[in-house]
């Protein structure tokens, strides 16, 4: 059986002043559904670029991506469509809606799959409990710390309850133990839902600490300089 995600022969390049930078090359990756996986590599690696090509923000120049069975440059606007609302991508520097509310920002990616308001309502504090934001959910946005902001952007994305959900250094901005906080969470979407949840970090260790407190192994990916340098498992100490 076909892998859930497969990437074949992805390739991406961007035109600069001093020629081409090419941000991945020719990535080949099987993810099954309900896995959960680790992405490290240093700045530059193209992390952030992988998430933006999983998640249809932006083109490959080469190669093809497998969802499902579905080849993703080829299917109409429907399904893209029906697509990007089971993918959610929680970026690295969060984008949110500085003149709506924190709650505000959450309704309206759940208002757009056409769901009842007070379905949006119940499932948005939710996912505000589940990053312990309820109290900030009528502030704006640039009255909270970039880790908080960071959460909020996390708890949109867990609120539409996706299939696929990319974290890019979801632990950017947070101290040691938020951190730990936000990963567990990430882990217990695919426990619980059977999300396939990807995570980029640039540290390792943390991921060891996950591993050995949770007993379990977690899938490795190492991107250097646009390769997949190896796939390999952190396993519990
Ligand atoms: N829009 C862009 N225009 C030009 N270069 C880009 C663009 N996006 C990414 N890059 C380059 O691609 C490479 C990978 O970037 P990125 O995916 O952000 O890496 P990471 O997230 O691992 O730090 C870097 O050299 C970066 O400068
Ligand atoms: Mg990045």
């Amino acid at each position: 059986m076909n892998p859930f995600i497969k990437l074949q022969n992805i390739g991406i390049h961007y035109p600069t002043e001093d020629g081409d930078i090419w941000a991945l090359r020719s990535i080949d990756l099987d993810i099954e559904k309900g896995e959960n996986i680790f992405i490290t590599g240093p700045s530059g690696a193209g992390k952030s670029t992988l998430f933006r090509i999983i998640s249809l923000v932006e083109k490959p120049t080469q190669g093809a991506i497998y969802v499902a069975n579905q080849d993703l440059s080829s299917i109409h606007q429907m399904s893209e469509a029906s697509y990007r609302q089971q993918i959610a991508l929680v970026p690295q520097y969060p984008m949110l809606l500085n003149d709506r509310s924190v709650l505000e920002n959450l309704l309206l990616a759940l208002q757009l799959t056409g769901m009842e308001i007070d379905e949006c309502i119940e499932r948005a504090e939710n996912a505000l409990r589940t990053v312990q934001l309820e109290k900030f959910k009528h502030s704006n946005p640039l009255t909270l710390s970039a880790g908080e902001q960071q959460r909020v952007s996390l708890a949109r994305a867990i609120s539409r309850q996706p299939k696929i959900l990319l974290a890019d250094e979801p632990s950017g901005n947070v101290d040691p133990e938020l951190s730990k906080i936000i990963f567990d969470l990430l882990i217990n979407m695919t426990e619980q839902n059977n999300t396939t949840v990807i995570i980029s970090t640039h540290d390792l260790s943390l991921i060891q600490t996950i591993a050995n407190t949770k007993n379990k192994k977690f899938r490795h990916i190492k991107l250097d300089k646009g390769n997949l340098q190896n796939d390999s498992f952190i396993t519990p100490k």
